[in-house]
């Protein structure tokens, strides 16, 4: 690694503020190389030294980590601090509160879907509403490694119960409350949970989600693929509880089964503000996070206790370059893993105070980002790059309006940002002073792993720039054979961090198989990466058969699989195709059955099966009729043709391998132009 210099001319680089760096934890370049290098030749003394930063009951003493990635080798596994004894719960409010005078600090500022709908939660509210949780759930019978699933939107109560579980041990499968009742289902039965956390609905814009009925179908649903695990389902009275009564809004029927279901508030308003924490070993469960998976099925990433929380502290702390005055806000649901990481543990970990925003960028209106950053004087901000997009199409007049000049830091994740957004972001959003960390993670590795830190690392337009501490990337060929210097190729890493994920929960085959087999020694990330001559690193989007939809990673399989459920499809392809707002959405090619007509019906059933099957955010957005499928003799269809259609590229090269190279001229004939 060296630093780009300035004198280049073919690249624009952006320096970090000087203002920022007389403050920063990592102040400059050759502090983050010296820290780095620490990292990998002392990894030992530099997570002990973190971990100093947290309370244990059994202080960590053996080995920091113990590891194998080798699957010619044996099982692999990964242990951080295996025997030393802690809770996350404990460390991320008890210790704010007890021995570093937090207790008053806001914890999080929560705005409601309407402008208006607002309420503050300070350390202290947080640790009573947690414990009072938490009594509950044991009181239910909730007990140490017992999976609870939540399905919640973003309210404060989503992140009292994940942390109640936390804090008894009980680990927390948490659904975004976007996902069909298909999905939650197939989520629940496959971790066995035995209490479901559900609201009775919410907005979302203008669109009223009534969670219970979906809750309910789920667990319908759960029934019938065997014995139901779940015994109770906890609801939070949202809708019409604390956004103001149900009578100038739509009433929500909110079935009711008198048997399971249970109301929040009757089940934590009798229950004590003091709940002992469970010290749990470093290695114990905290957490199943579900994520797509090229097969179809959806991964259960399981994260341990230590190491995710000393990651997520750790990342959060140097890639936002925390301090005690900062105003964060994450805008991800905290459904998906960035607001696992970074809108609950890593903040929580730092005692940092956070926006919890429950609505969405332009209701009512696309300034309501804008709005909000003002509103509570936001210091550090990190969104996606689909956001990014959206706003940009409403140019810079709305931010005009708005106060921004709190702004310090803008981060950004989910999906590779192009030079255009990123400098819109930096220069329109930032106004031209807020470095832009672009950081690059998924589920599996719990926190960044590739990422600028924002008074150090000088940046380049659409580049996750260097590894975080601990972390080592390498670029392999289709070979295997590692490349270096400037290269590209397979992102993939020899050797764990503390928060990478330990497993799939239950499955330890498919773990193996899929992250680990490809290229044996190395865990595999499915990203394709670039190292330039500086060394800076370019992710250049999935090379597995995932796509990236509004940085929602979607298996192709998972959505063939639900249009083929359709009585009158026979076969179904489905690839990715370039969108301006999404970055990729789905194109699907649909075989019908003989006797079967393509009709716009059909093409509504077929949207709403998929909708139903996973949820919106897989909706395609082309369906084309395919009289038959690009094949190889062998009967593989072959992908590649099929993207190029879907994006009107006629230069399809070598077409030999196809059994039947008519087929091409026909799919292109019949190519959609406009979205179904
Ligand atoms: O393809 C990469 C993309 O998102 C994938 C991980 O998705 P998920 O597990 O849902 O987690 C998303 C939030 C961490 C990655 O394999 N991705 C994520 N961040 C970036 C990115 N691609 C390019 N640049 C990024 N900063």
């Amino acid at each position: 690694m060296v630093v780009p210099g300035r004198q280049d001319k073919e690249e624009k680089i952006f320096y970090p503020p000087e203002d920022l760096q007389t403050n920063a934890h990592v102040p400059n370049f050759n502090s983050y190389l010296a820290l780095y290098k620490r990292s990998i030749e002392e990894p030992e003394e530099f997570w002990r030294d973190v971990a100093q930063e947290f309370y244990w009951t059994e202080p960590p003493s053996g080995p920091v980590l113990q590891f194998n990635f080798d699957v010619t080798k044996g099982n692999i596994n990964m242990k951080f601090m295996a025997g030393a004894k802690t809770n996350v719960c404990y460390n991320v409010l008890d210790r704010n509160v007890l021995d570093r005078d937090l207790g008053e600090k806001v914890a999080y500022y929560w705005e409601g879907n309407s402008p208006g709908h607002h309420q503050t939660i300070t350390y202290t509210d947080l640790l009573k509403q947690v414990c009072r949780c938490a009594n509950g759930l044991k009181q239910m019978g909730v007990q140490k490694g017992d999976r609870v699933a939540i399905y919640l939107p973003m309210i404060p109560e989503l992140v009292v119960t994940m942390l109640a579980c936390a804090r008894i041990g009980a680990v927390h499968s948490t659904v975004f409350a976007g996902f069909s009742s298909d999905s939650l289902a197939e989520r629940i039965v496959d971790a066995q949970c035995s209490v479901l956390v559900t609201a009775d609905g919410v907005y979302r814009g203008e669109k009223l989600i009534n969670l219970k009925q979906i809750s309910d179908k789920a667990l319908e649903n759960c029934q019938e693929k065997g014995p139901l695990t779940v015994q109770k389902c906890v609801v939070v009275k949202h809708h019409g509880f604390k956004t103001g009564g149900t009578n100038e809004r739509q009433r929500l029927q909110t079935p009711w089964n008198t048997q399971r279901d249970v109301w929040w508030h009757n089940m934590v308003d009798s229950e004590s503000e003091h709940c002992d924490p469970e010290w749990l070993d470093a290695e114990d469960p905290l957490f199943i996070l579900y994520t797509s998976g090229s097969t179809g099925k959806p991964k259960g990433v399981l994260h341990t206790v230590a190491g995710y929380l000393l990651y997520t502290y750790l990342t959060f702390r140097y890639v936002f370059d925390h301090h005690h005055d900062d105003v964060y806000w994450c805008t991800a649901d905290i459904g998906w893993i960035t607001g696992h990481s970074y809108i609950a543990y890593g903040p929580l970990a730092n005692g940092a105070t956070s926006v919890l925003f429950e609505g969405i960028p332009v209701y009512p209106h696309v300034c309501r980002y804008w709005e909000i950053i003002e509103k509570y004087g936001v210091s550090k901000f990190y969104t996606a790059p689909t956001a990014i997009r959206l706003l940009m199409k409403h140019g810079r007049e709305p931010l005009q309006k708005y106060d921004l000049s709190s702004l310090r830091v803008l981060g950004t994740v989910g999906e590779p940002i192009s030079p255009e957004a990123w400098l819109w972001y930096h220069d329109a959003v930032g106004q031209g002073r807020c470095p832009v960390v672009d950081t690059f993670w998924q589920t599996e590795t719990g926190g960044h792993v590739l990422t600028p830190l924002p008074a150090a690392t000088p940046l380049k337009p659409g580049s996750a720039t260097l590894p975080f501490f601990g972390v080592e990337p390498c670029i392999l060929n289709e070979n295997g054979e590692e490349l270096q210097g400037e290269a590209e190729g397979y992102l993939v890493f020899q050797k764990p961090w503390p928060g990478i994920m330990r497993g799939i929960y239950g499955n330890q085959e498919r773990f193996e198989n899929t992250y680990f087999k490809k290229f044996p020694g190395f865990y595999v990330t499915g990203d394709g990466c670039r190292r330039d001559k500086d060394g800076y690193y370019w992710i250049t989007g999935r090379i597995d058969d995932m796509l990236n939809v509004s940085g929602h990673l979607l298996s192709t399989a998972e959505v063939e699989g639900a249009l083929a459920d359709h009585e009158a499809v026979a076969e179904a392809a489905v690839v990715g195709r370039p969108h301006a707002l999404k970055g990729e959405c789905l194109y699907c090619f649909v075989t019908l059955k003989d006797s079967r007509e393509f009709t716009n019906v059909l093409v509504g059933e077929l949207k709403s099966r998929v909708r139903e099957k996973i949820g919106p955010i897989a909706t395609p957005d082309f369906i084309q009729n395919a009289p038959s499928l690009p094949k190889t003799r062998s009967g593989k269809i072959m992908r590649r043709v099929l993207r190029q259609i879907a994006r009107n590229d006629e230069d399809l090269g070598d077409l030999s391998t196809l059994a039947d190279p008519k087929v091409v001229d026909v799919l292109f004939s019949q190519r959609c132009e406009a979205a179904a």
